[in-house]
Protein backbone atom coordinates (compact mmCIF):
# COMPACT_ATOMS: atom_id res chain seq x y z
CA UNK A 1 0.00 0.00 0.00
CA UNK A 2 1.74 3.11 -1.44
CA UNK A 3 0.34 5.43 1.79
CA UNK A 4 -0.44 3.64 5.44
CA UNK A 5 -1.58 4.72 9.36
CA UNK A 6 0.09 2.30 11.98
CA UNK A 7 0.42 2.05 15.63
CA UNK A 8 4.57 1.02 16.06
CA UNK A 9 7.32 2.26 17.54
CA UNK A 10 9.50 3.90 14.13
CA UNK A 11 12.75 2.19 15.63
CA UNK A 12 11.31 -0.94 15.03
CA UNK A 13 9.70 -0.07 11.44
CA UNK A 14 11.61 -1.58 8.36
CA UNK A 15 12.67 1.22 5.53
CA UNK A 16 14.34 3.00 3.53
CA UNK A 17 14.43 6.22 5.08
CA UNK A 18 13.41 6.68 9.12
CA UNK A 19 12.42 10.67 9.69
CA UNK A 20 13.36 12.14 13.25
CA UNK A 21 11.53 15.28 14.63
CA UNK A 22 14.48 16.98 15.58
CA UNK A 23 15.21 20.43 16.91
CA UNK A 24 17.36 23.00 15.18
CA UNK A 25 20.67 22.12 16.54
CA UNK A 26 20.26 18.46 15.25
CA UNK A 27 22.38 17.29 18.48
CA UNK A 28 19.37 14.87 20.12
CA UNK A 29 16.41 15.37 22.24
CA UNK A 30 13.68 13.34 23.96
CA UNK A 31 10.80 11.81 22.30
CA UNK A 32 11.06 10.08 18.88
CA UNK A 33 14.48 11.82 18.41
CA UNK A 34 16.04 10.41 21.80
CA UNK A 35 14.55 7.24 21.05
CA UNK A 36 16.47 7.19 17.54
CA UNK A 37 19.70 8.41 18.96
CA UNK A 38 19.70 5.80 21.18
CA UNK A 39 19.16 2.59 18.76
CA UNK A 40 21.05 4.29 16.27
CA UNK A 41 24.37 4.49 18.28
CA UNK A 42 26.83 7.40 18.73
CA UNK A 43 27.69 7.22 14.93
CA UNK A 44 24.64 9.10 14.47
CA UNK A 45 25.56 12.29 17.24
CA UNK A 46 29.14 11.93 15.34
CA UNK A 47 27.48 12.85 12.02
CA UNK A 48 24.64 15.21 13.24
CA UNK A 49 27.88 17.50 14.59
CA UNK A 50 28.79 17.87 11.06
CA UNK A 51 25.27 19.14 9.42
CA UNK A 52 25.38 22.61 11.24
CA UNK A 53 21.91 22.65 12.23
CA UNK A 54 18.52 22.85 10.51
CA UNK A 55 15.77 25.35 9.82
CA UNK A 56 12.13 24.50 11.04
CA UNK A 57 10.65 23.04 8.23
CA UNK A 58 13.83 22.20 6.54
CA UNK A 59 15.36 18.55 6.06
CA UNK A 60 18.58 16.83 6.02
CA UNK A 61 19.69 13.50 5.64
CA UNK A 62 22.85 11.27 7.61
CA UNK A 63 23.03 7.33 7.74
CA UNK A 64 21.34 5.10 9.57
CA UNK A 65 23.78 3.14 11.58
CA UNK A 66 22.04 0.95 13.69
CA UNK A 67 19.00 1.68 13.07
CA UNK A 68 19.31 -0.40 9.83
CA UNK A 69 17.78 1.96 7.71
CA UNK A 70 19.87 3.82 4.65
CA UNK A 71 18.83 7.21 5.83
CA UNK A 72 18.10 8.88 8.89
CA UNK A 73 15.80 11.90 7.60
CA UNK A 74 16.08 14.64 10.38
CA UNK A 75 13.45 17.48 9.92
CA UNK A 76 12.36 20.52 12.44
CA UNK A 77 9.01 20.92 13.11
CA UNK A 78 7.44 23.93 13.99
CA UNK A 79 6.11 24.57 17.95
CA UNK A 80 2.52 25.53 18.18
CA UNK A 81 2.04 28.60 19.23
CA UNK A 82 -1.90 29.02 18.29
CA UNK A 83 -1.65 28.02 14.99
CA UNK A 84 -1.81 31.57 13.75
CA UNK A 85 1.79 31.73 12.79
CA UNK A 86 2.58 29.60 9.88
CA UNK A 87 2.55 26.44 12.05
CA UNK A 88 0.94 24.53 8.81
CA UNK A 89 3.01 26.25 6.79
CA UNK A 90 5.74 24.82 8.41
CA UNK A 91 4.44 21.13 9.35
CA UNK A 92 4.01 20.71 5.34
CA UNK A 93 7.14 21.96 4.62
CA UNK A 94 8.90 19.47 6.68
CA UNK A 95 6.78 16.32 5.28
CA UNK A 96 7.42 17.53 1.25
CA UNK A 97 11.01 18.30 2.33
CA UNK A 98 11.65 15.37 3.88
CA UNK A 99 10.04 13.00 1.02
CA UNK A 100 11.60 15.20 -1.46
CA UNK A 101 15.42 14.57 -0.03
CA UNK A 102 14.04 10.26 0.40
CA UNK A 103 13.17 10.25 -3.30
CA UNK A 104 16.15 12.56 -4.44
CA UNK A 105 18.42 9.82 -2.20
CA UNK A 106 17.03 6.59 -4.25
CA UNK A 107 14.93 5.47 -1.25
CA UNK A 108 11.36 3.47 -2.34
CA UNK A 109 10.12 3.62 1.33
CA UNK A 110 9.69 5.86 4.05
CA UNK A 111 8.35 6.33 7.56
CA UNK A 112 7.39 9.36 9.74
CA UNK A 113 6.60 9.76 12.93
CA UNK A 114 3.73 12.47 13.51
CA UNK A 115 6.36 15.38 13.73
CA UNK A 116 5.31 18.51 16.09
CA UNK A 117 2.87 16.42 17.77
CA UNK A 118 4.62 15.65 20.86
CA UNK A 119 6.97 18.36 22.67
CA UNK A 120 6.58 20.78 20.45
CA UNK A 121 2.65 20.91 21.18
CA UNK A 122 0.57 20.65 17.69
CA UNK A 123 -2.86 19.52 18.38
CA UNK A 124 -2.66 15.45 17.61
CA UNK A 125 -5.87 15.58 15.09
CA UNK A 126 -4.40 18.68 12.81
CA UNK A 127 -0.98 17.04 12.78
CA UNK A 128 -2.12 14.06 11.56
CA UNK A 129 -4.37 16.06 8.45
CA UNK A 130 -1.76 18.06 7.78
CA UNK A 131 0.50 15.25 7.47
CA UNK A 132 -2.24 13.36 5.38
CA UNK A 133 -2.41 16.18 2.88
CA UNK A 134 1.49 16.50 2.55
CA UNK A 135 1.91 12.72 2.31
CA UNK A 136 -1.18 12.50 -0.71
CA UNK A 137 0.16 15.65 -2.26
CA UNK A 138 3.44 14.08 -2.81
CA UNK A 139 2.04 10.19 -3.63
CA UNK A 140 -0.10 11.93 -6.62
CA UNK A 141 3.43 12.40 -8.67
CA UNK A 142 5.42 10.25 -6.90
CA UNK A 143 6.22 6.51 -6.34
CA UNK A 144 6.85 5.53 -2.75
CA UNK A 145 5.82 3.66 0.22
CA UNK A 146 5.08 5.91 2.94
CA UNK A 147 4.11 4.80 6.43
CA UNK A 148 3.10 7.41 9.31
CA UNK A 149 4.07 5.69 12.23
CA UNK A 150 1.88 6.89 15.11
CA UNK A 151 3.32 5.77 18.80
CA UNK A 152 0.57 6.83 21.13
CA UNK A 153 -2.41 4.63 22.36
CA UNK A 154 -4.74 7.87 22.26
CA UNK A 155 -7.79 8.22 20.28
CA UNK A 156 -7.53 10.28 17.45
CA UNK A 157 -11.46 9.71 16.78
CA UNK A 158 -12.80 12.49 18.97
CA UNK A 159 -10.92 15.17 17.51
CA UNK A 160 -12.16 17.31 14.19
CA UNK A 161 -15.43 18.22 12.81
CA UNK A 162 -15.16 15.33 10.10
CA UNK A 163 -14.85 13.00 12.44
CA UNK A 164 -17.46 13.87 14.98
CA UNK A 165 -19.71 13.91 11.80
CA UNK A 166 -18.60 10.68 10.85
CA UNK A 167 -19.44 9.26 14.51
CA UNK A 168 -22.92 10.41 14.59
CA UNK A 169 -23.56 9.23 10.98
CA UNK A 170 -22.29 5.40 12.37
CA UNK A 171 -24.40 5.90 15.64
CA UNK A 172 -27.49 6.75 13.11
CA UNK A 173 -26.72 4.02 11.37
CA UNK A 174 -26.76 1.49 13.92
CA UNK A 175 -29.72 3.03 15.89
CA UNK A 176 -31.58 2.43 12.32
CA UNK A 177 -30.16 -1.21 12.11
CA UNK A 178 -31.62 -2.48 15.00
CA UNK A 179 -34.81 -0.50 14.79
CA UNK A 180 -34.76 -2.53 11.32
CA UNK A 181 -33.69 -5.69 13.11
CA UNK A 182 -36.68 -4.97 15.83
CA UNK A 183 -39.22 -4.84 13.00
CA UNK A 184 -37.84 -7.67 11.01
CA UNK A 185 -38.52 -9.50 14.19
CA UNK A 186 -42.00 -8.54 14.65
CA UNK A 187 -42.42 -9.30 10.76
CA UNK A 188 -40.98 -12.67 11.40
CA UNK A 189 -43.10 -13.31 14.41
CA UNK A 190 -46.49 -12.05 12.45
CA UNK A 191 -45.20 -14.74 9.73
CA UNK A 192 -44.44 -17.05 11.42
CA UNK A 193 -48.23 -17.10 12.93
CA UNK A 194 -49.26 -16.33 9.18
CA UNK A 195 -47.49 -19.63 7.77
CA UNK A 196 -48.35 -21.72 10.88
CA UNK A 197 -52.54 -20.62 10.95
CA UNK A 198 -52.36 -21.10 6.38
CA UNK A 199 -50.93 -24.59 7.34
CA UNK A 200 -53.69 -25.60 9.17
CA UNK A 201 -56.23 -24.15 6.83
CA UNK A 202 -54.76 -26.29 4.34
CA UNK A 203 -54.26 -29.50 6.34
CA UNK A 204 -58.55 -28.69 6.88
CA UNK A 205 -58.91 -28.96 2.88
CA UNK A 206 -60.33 -31.64 0.74
CA UNK A 207 -57.49 -34.19 0.29
CA UNK A 208 -57.92 -34.53 -3.83
CA UNK A 209 -54.98 -32.40 -5.15
CA UNK A 210 -57.57 -30.75 -8.02
CA UNK A 211 -59.88 -29.65 -5.05
CA UNK A 212 -56.57 -28.19 -3.78
CA UNK A 213 -55.45 -26.16 -6.78
CA UNK A 214 -59.51 -25.29 -7.79
CA UNK A 215 -59.78 -22.83 -4.63
CA UNK A 216 -56.97 -20.64 -6.18
CA UNK A 217 -56.62 -19.73 -3.06
CA UNK A 218 -53.17 -18.05 -2.83
CA UNK A 219 -52.18 -18.75 0.43
CA UNK A 220 -51.71 -22.29 0.35
CA UNK A 221 -49.31 -21.16 -3.32
CA UNK A 222 -45.71 -21.08 -1.98
CA UNK A 223 -44.76 -18.28 -0.68
CA UNK A 224 -43.02 -15.53 -3.18
CA UNK A 225 -38.71 -15.64 -3.04
CA UNK A 226 -37.14 -13.13 0.03
CA UNK A 227 -38.35 -10.33 -1.84
CA UNK A 228 -36.09 -7.88 0.84
CA UNK A 229 -33.37 -9.36 -0.56
CA UNK A 230 -33.51 -7.59 -4.47
CA UNK A 231 -30.76 -5.74 -5.10
CA UNK A 232 -30.80 -1.88 -6.02
CA UNK A 233 -32.42 -0.85 -9.38
CA UNK A 234 -28.89 0.40 -10.89
CA UNK A 235 -26.85 -2.38 -9.54
CA UNK A 236 -29.33 -4.75 -11.23
CA UNK A 237 -29.28 -2.85 -14.57
CA UNK A 238 -25.58 -2.62 -14.78
CA UNK A 239 -25.23 -6.74 -13.45
CA UNK A 240 -23.28 -7.60 -16.76
CA UNK A 241 -21.87 -10.58 -16.82
CA UNK A 242 -18.02 -9.36 -16.87
CA UNK A 243 -15.53 -10.35 -14.28
CA UNK A 244 -14.46 -7.44 -11.67
CA UNK A 245 -11.45 -6.78 -13.71
CA UNK A 246 -13.05 -6.58 -16.90
CA UNK A 247 -15.52 -3.96 -15.24
CA UNK A 248 -12.88 -2.17 -13.83
CA UNK A 249 -10.63 -1.70 -16.80
CA UNK A 250 -13.86 -0.97 -18.55
CA UNK A 251 -14.80 1.87 -15.44
CA UNK A 252 -11.25 3.26 -16.03
CA UNK A 253 -11.35 3.27 -19.92
CA UNK A 254 -14.70 5.64 -19.32
CA UNK A 255 -13.23 7.62 -16.56
CA UNK A 256 -10.43 9.52 -19.03
CA UNK A 257 -7.94 9.07 -16.16
CA UNK A 258 -4.92 7.71 -17.35
CA UNK A 259 -4.17 3.97 -15.26
CA UNK A 260 -1.56 5.77 -13.00
CA UNK A 261 -3.92 8.42 -11.84
CA UNK A 262 -6.19 5.68 -11.24
CA UNK A 263 -3.57 3.45 -8.92
CA UNK A 264 -2.05 6.56 -7.34
CA UNK A 265 -5.21 7.85 -6.55
CA UNK A 266 -6.89 4.63 -4.94
CA UNK A 267 -3.41 3.86 -3.23
CA UNK A 268 -2.57 0.90 -4.97
CA UNK A 269 0.96 -0.36 -5.63
CA UNK A 270 1.63 0.14 -9.21
CA UNK A 271 2.79 -3.99 -9.38
CA UNK A 272 -0.71 -4.70 -8.17
CA UNK A 273 -2.25 -2.99 -10.26
CA UNK A 274 -0.09 -4.60 -13.62
CA UNK A 275 -0.99 -7.74 -11.87
CA UNK A 276 -4.51 -6.90 -12.34
CA UNK A 277 -4.62 -5.71 -15.61
CA UNK A 278 -3.06 -8.79 -17.13
CA UNK A 279 -5.11 -11.23 -15.31
CA UNK A 280 -8.99 -10.85 -16.08
CA UNK A 281 -9.94 -13.57 -13.32
CA UNK A 282 -8.01 -11.37 -10.39
CA UNK A 283 -9.98 -11.63 -7.62
CA UNK A 284 -9.44 -8.75 -5.40
CA UNK A 285 -9.84 -8.65 -1.80
CA UNK A 286 -12.40 -5.96 -0.75
CA UNK A 287 -10.26 -3.34 0.65
CA UNK A 288 -8.96 -3.07 -2.97
CA UNK A 289 -12.24 -3.67 -4.69
CA UNK A 290 -13.22 -0.58 -2.83
CA UNK A 291 -10.22 1.66 -3.34
CA UNK A 292 -11.26 1.47 -7.29
CA UNK A 293 -14.59 2.83 -6.24
CA UNK A 294 -12.89 5.31 -4.29
CA UNK A 295 -10.61 6.25 -6.88
CA UNK A 296 -13.12 6.41 -9.67
CA UNK A 297 -15.84 8.54 -8.07
CA UNK A 298 -18.27 6.19 -8.23
CA UNK A 299 -21.52 6.65 -6.54
CA UNK A 300 -23.27 3.99 -4.02
CA UNK A 301 -25.59 1.96 -6.61
CA UNK A 302 -22.02 2.05 -9.16
CA UNK A 303 -19.84 1.15 -6.16
CA UNK A 304 -22.49 -1.91 -4.60
CA UNK A 305 -22.52 -2.75 -8.55
CA UNK A 306 -18.34 -2.94 -8.90
CA UNK A 307 -18.19 -4.71 -5.32
CA UNK A 308 -20.63 -7.13 -6.44
CA UNK A 309 -18.47 -8.57 -9.18
CA UNK A 310 -16.02 -9.76 -6.81
CA UNK A 311 -19.10 -11.46 -4.27
CA UNK A 312 -18.32 -8.26 -1.95
CA UNK A 313 -21.66 -5.67 -0.49
CA UNK A 314 -21.80 -2.85 1.75
CA UNK A 315 -23.24 -3.31 5.32
CA UNK A 316 -25.19 -1.04 7.58
CA UNK A 317 -24.36 -2.74 10.82
CA UNK A 318 -20.21 -2.98 10.09
CA UNK A 319 -18.01 -0.07 11.23
CA UNK A 320 -15.98 -0.18 8.41
CA UNK A 321 -18.35 -0.11 5.46
CA UNK A 322 -20.08 2.72 6.88
CA UNK A 323 -17.37 4.85 6.98
CA UNK A 324 -16.95 4.06 3.51
CA UNK A 325 -20.54 4.86 2.95
CA UNK A 326 -20.00 7.94 4.42
CA UNK A 327 -17.40 9.19 2.46
CA UNK A 328 -19.11 7.87 -0.52
CA UNK A 329 -22.84 9.66 -0.30
CA UNK A 330 -21.03 12.80 1.03
CA UNK A 331 -18.84 13.15 -1.85
CA UNK A 332 -15.59 13.10 -0.47
CA UNK A 333 -13.86 10.78 -2.75
CA UNK A 334 -9.75 11.21 -1.33
CA UNK A 335 -8.70 7.54 -0.08
CA UNK A 336 -5.76 9.34 1.96
CA UNK A 337 -9.03 11.18 4.10
CA UNK A 338 -10.54 8.35 4.29
CA UNK A 339 -7.85 6.09 5.36
CA UNK A 340 -7.14 9.08 8.19
CA UNK A 341 -10.59 8.42 9.31
CA UNK A 342 -10.43 4.73 9.09
CA UNK A 343 -7.01 4.56 10.94
CA UNK A 344 -9.04 7.11 13.34
CA UNK A 345 -11.76 4.52 14.15
CA UNK A 346 -9.57 1.72 14.38
CA UNK A 347 -10.35 -0.07 11.27
CA UNK A 348 -8.05 -1.45 8.67
CA UNK A 349 -7.15 0.89 5.76
CA UNK A 350 -7.98 0.33 1.96
CA UNK A 351 -5.41 0.35 -0.68
CA UNK A 352 -3.21 -2.20 -1.26
N1 LIG B 1 8.04 6.07 17.55
C1 LIG B 1 7.10 6.79 16.90
N2 LIG B 1 6.61 7.93 17.38
C2 LIG B 1 7.11 8.38 18.56
C3 LIG B 1 8.10 7.70 19.28
C4 LIG B 1 8.58 6.48 18.72
N3 LIG B 1 9.50 5.76 19.32
N4 LIG B 1 8.37 8.39 20.42
C5 LIG B 1 7.55 9.48 20.40
N5 LIG B 1 6.79 9.46 19.30
P1 LIG B 1 8.20 14.45 19.80
P2 LIG B 1 8.11 17.05 18.44
C6 LIG B 1 5.74 10.40 18.84
O1 LIG B 1 8.07 15.11 21.12
O2 LIG B 1 6.78 17.32 18.99
C7 LIG B 1 12.57 16.37 20.95
O3 LIG B 1 13.12 16.61 22.18
C8 LIG B 1 5.07 11.24 19.89
O4 LIG B 1 4.01 10.50 20.51
O5 LIG B 1 9.20 13.37 19.68
O6 LIG B 1 8.34 17.31 16.97
C9 LIG B 1 13.36 17.04 19.82
O7 LIG B 1 14.75 17.07 20.08
C10 LIG B 1 4.53 12.38 19.05
O8 LIG B 1 3.26 12.04 18.50
O9 LIG B 1 8.62 15.55 18.66
C11 LIG B 1 12.77 18.41 19.79
O10 LIG B 1 13.35 19.24 20.76
C12 LIG B 1 5.53 12.50 17.91
O11 LIG B 1 6.35 11.34 17.98
C13 LIG B 1 11.32 18.18 20.13
O12 LIG B 1 11.28 16.97 20.87
C14 LIG B 1 6.44 13.71 17.99
O13 LIG B 1 6.77 13.95 19.36
C15 LIG B 1 10.49 17.97 18.90
O14 LIG B 1 9.13 17.89 19.29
Amino acid sequence: MPFSIIRADITKVKADAIVNAANSSLLGGGGVDGAIHRAAGPGLLAECRTLGGCETGEAKATKGYDLGCKYIIHTVGPVWRGGSHGEKELLTSCYKNSLELARDKGCESIAFPLISAGVYGYPKTEAMSVAVGAIADFLADNDMDVTLVIFDKGSYAAGSKLMKDIAEYIDDSYAEARDDSRIRGLVGNAASVFRRKRAEKCAAKPAEPEAFFETEDAACEPAPAAMGAAMSLDAYLSAKDEGFSECLLGLIDRSGMTDAQVYRKANIDRKLFSKIRSDPNYKPKKQTALAFAIALELSLPETLSLLSKAGYTLSDSIKFDLIVKYFILNGRYNIFELNEALFAFDQSLIGC
